[in-house]
């Protein structure tokens, strides 16, 4: 067998032997060889980096089959099809349809980060579907080819072979792992554990063409110098699958190139032989860096078995440069992208904050579906207990949305015509609508300079008389100067001899902190409100909820979410008309359908489905918090001290749960107005937002107030530099790194330069 792989091997060896000189432009790409009976190869994962060269690599040999699942690719001259690889029923099909004799599985979820905070996904995509493609081959002769990675060893000692131990440090090596077992369950199969680099059809880059991309800009890039590696080049690898096919090689290898480099080296050989720049390549250090998942640091390969049972020689990690550079020069990346049609599924389009549906959610809510109560039974009070528990509020009641969670507590502290409450301007128009519905007058309180929230100073200066509810709006999540607030009113309720209620509008702080204490506590307050709306931190669809520890504002918020009813015979109101004030428990078994309305309420009633939702959701309320944290350091981090930008300020009192990522712009001094900014960033996949259009200036409170724009100047001037960028727990490093990308290069180089699809972040490989 070794005679005849030397013989094959032969051409490669020989062009690859020759010293590079930087001008041969021979691809790499043309050398599999034609058969004329072709067999039958089944790839999945096409649109992918590597199913998608493999597939290039072999289309003339075999018969192929393509498979893939979110990203649809057209590839003259054979089929792929969409399939879902986690649902056992259509890969069986395809198999026992197609019968291949070769079986090529690249489909994989390859961001690391991406796994890390979607395990489920991970788990479906990684495992369970290699599961169900290995047990759908279990009557079938065919060979199986594996697609592993270098990520299923610890990155300690580096050089690992197969024989090292496996030690993951991130859930992607972890899944990918498990793989290996999946497939190990059939004995035709052949695992490579890799790292690759080379060219892809879709519009993501592997490290080599996003290096080169931001060189060739003359853009910064920040590289590790103490993460090691030994990347191989796709083509180079399909060489070596090419070779383990026509072979029939059984078992697990490593497969890189021969020595490993850094990836700050990697990219210097990149500039290095395609003639940039290499200033513009900053060294720093992995343990710098923050990602989401744990990276080994040194992850380079030992492919000595590969090199003796193949007896092949893989190139060096220059000689894989080099041909990625000719692959380049021979118009490689063109020919794949017009062989492949791959179009962008809609998911990509980044929007400024959405839900996060797991399994675990799905289960929850048909479990409740199946159940006999789908409304008024025992899960809305759960819900209501776990939000009382999570907040360390005695009492919950959950509502249909958060809007009904502010009106019933305004109707619970009986704002009545005449009275005059105060909120923030820069805030969602419900946290006024809710006491303009009593018939209450609004006052504005200008914010905070820093925080955006409403100013306490300002709270002082607007108590009369008629103030009967101040509502402190915790903008993004970051809670108002509670203390500050809480002293300033006890104080005038004394002095004007009334209760004043404090309502906080928590609609989007729930797991925020006020020192040390949970938003929701109504430690400074009567009464917090959340909103589960999806953008929010849970979501139950629609939903929200108030939180009190005062029980006479908890019977009352109960009987206005429910029409003003009550059937507790406490509650009825002495001498009403089927009641004496007497013995009313023997009165209401003689008559069981009785209840009286006591009040003007609403049906402002929450399902048990949506709260089975909201309970499962609450469950991973720290995850998504820590998650949203982590983004907003990735954006911190690269917009801070950028002329033009203001990035967030944290209040040292409070930890923010960080609803929504604002910046404040100099859309003036960047020269692109905000109208104009929204929509390029809209165009390349990125919706942002305006919060908020301040509440007086909206035409109904000037019309019925008389207020005015201009009011409130720092209101005024805060609303004409603001914009959201998207935040949401499901976002990976990657979106957070596009956004940042999409957005200074916006900044730095105005919209004309823009159109032209250049980019301009420093990220950090
Ligand atoms: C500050 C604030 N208050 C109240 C609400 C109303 O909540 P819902 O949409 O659940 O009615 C929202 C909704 O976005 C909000 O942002």
């Amino acid at each position: 067998m070794i005679t005849a792989l030397k013989k094959r091997v032969g051409p490669w060896k020989m062009f690859h032997n020759k010293p590079f000189t930087g001008v041969q432009v021979r691809p790499s790409f043309s050398l599999s060889i034609m058969s004329k009976t072709k067999k039958r190869m089944l790839i999945t994962g096409v649109s992918g980096l590597l199913g998608n060269n493999l597939a290039y690599y072999f289309k003339d040999k075999y018969k192929i089959l393509g498979l893939y699942l979110s990203h649809p690719v057209i590839m003259p001259g054979m089929n792929t099809t969409k399939c879902d690889l986690s649902i056992n029923g259509p890969i069986k099909e395809i198999i026992a349809d197609f019968n291949p004799s070769i079986v090529i599985h690249c489909a994989s979820l390859t961001s690391v980060d991406r796994c890390e905070i979607e395990m489920d996904l991970a788990d479906k995509m990684n495992v369970l579907s290699t599961r169900n493609l290995v047990d759908s081959l279990r009557e079938k002769d065919a060979q199986l080819v594996y697609i592993s990675t270098d990520s299923v060893y610890d990155g300690v000692k580096g050089d690992f072979s197969e024989d090292d131990d496996i030690h993951p440090l991130n859930h992607y090596g972890r899944t990918k792992y498990e793989g290996e077992v999946e497939v190990f369950k059939r004995e035709k199969s052949f695992v490579l554990r890799t790292n690759i680099f080379g060219w892809n059809v879709q519009d993501k880059k592997s490290l080599g063409e996003w290096i080169l991309g931001e060189l060739q800009s003359g853009r910064k890039i920040d590289c590790f110098t103490d993460a090691r590696f030994s990347s191989i080049y796709t083509m180079e690898l399909a060489r070596v699958i090419d070779v383990a096919i026509q072979n029939d090689i059984r078992g697990l290898y490593n497969c890189g190139s021969v020595n490993s480099c850094s990836k700050y080296e990697f990219a210097m050989k990149i500039a290095d032989i395609f003639g940039l720049h290499k200033e513009l390549i900053n060294p720093i250090l992995i343990e710098d860096f923050k990602f989401t998942a744990k990276r080994g640091k040194n992850l380079s390969l030992n492919s000595d078995k590969l090199q003796r049972t193949f007896n092949y020689r893989l190139p060096t990690i220059d000689h894989s440069i080099e041909m990625f550079y000719r692959d380049y020069r021979c118009g490689l990346p063109e020919m794949l992208k017009k062989h492949s049609e791959v179009d962008r599924p809609t998911s990509v389009f980044l929007p400024y904050g959405k839900q996060w549906i797991d399994d675990n959610d799905v289960q929850a809510v048909t479990d409740v579906l199946l159940s006999e109560r789908i409304t008024q039974g025992p899960v809305v009070e759960e819900f209501e207990k776990a939000l009382a528990d999570y907040t360390g509020a005695k009492y919950a009641v959950a509502v249909n949305s958060g809007t009904a969670a502010l009106h019933i507590a305004c109707l619970a502290a009986e704002i009545e015509p005449g009275d005059e409450f105060i909120t923030s301007p820069i805030t969602f128009v419900a946290s006024a609508n809710c006491a303009v519905y009593c018939g209450a007058k609004p006052v504005f309180g200008d914010i905070d300079s820093k925080t955006y929230n409403i100013s306490p100073e300002e709270i002082e200066k607007k108590i009369t008389r008629r103030t009967k509810i101040i509502i402190p709006v915790h903008f993004a999540g970051q809670s108002c100067d509670m203390g500050s607030i809480e002293a300033i009113v006890r104080e005038k309720e004394k002095e004007l001899d009334r209760k004043i209620y404090i309502l906080e509008d928590a609609c989007h702080a729930l797991g925020s902190l006020y020192k040390d204490k949970h938003v929701g506590s109504c430690f400074y307050s009567d009464m917090t409100v959340f909103s589960f709306h999806p953008v929010k931190h849970i979501t139950t669809g629609e939903g929200g909820a108030v939180l009190t520890n005062d029980e006479a504002l908890y019977k009352r918020l109960k009987r206005f979410r429910s029409h003003g009813i009550t059937n507790i015979p406490a509650e009825f109101v002495p001498n009403s008309f089927e009641f004496q004030p007497t013995n009313q428990d023997s009165q209401l078994q003689a008559k069981p359908w009785y209840y009286e309305q006591i009040d003007l309420g609403y049906n402002y009633r929450i399902t048990d489905i949506q709260c089975a939702l909201g309970l499962s959701q609450l469950k991973r309320l720290q995850k998504f918090s820590e998650r949203r944290r982590q983004i907003v350091s990735i954006y911190n981090k690269s917009f801070d001290g950028i002329e033009s930008i203001q990035i967030p300020f944290e209040f040292s009192k409070c930890e923010s749960n960080f609803h929504l990522y604002v910046l404040l712009f100099d859309f003036e001094h960047i020269g692109v107005d905000r109208s104009q900014f929204m929509v390029e960033l809209r165009r390349r996949g990125i919706q942002t937002q305006v919060h908020y259009i301040p509440v007086h200036t909206h035409p109904f409170y000037r019309r019925k107030y008389g207020t005015s724009w201009g009011d409130y100047p720092i209101s005024q001037q805060y609303y004409q530099r603001c914009l959201s960028l998207p935040l949401f727990a499901a976002m990976t490093d990657g979106d957070a790194e596009k956004v940042i990308s999409e957005i200074l290069d916006i900044v730095k180089n105005g919209l004309r330069e823009a159109k032209n699809g250049m980019t301009s972040c420093r990220r950090q490989r």
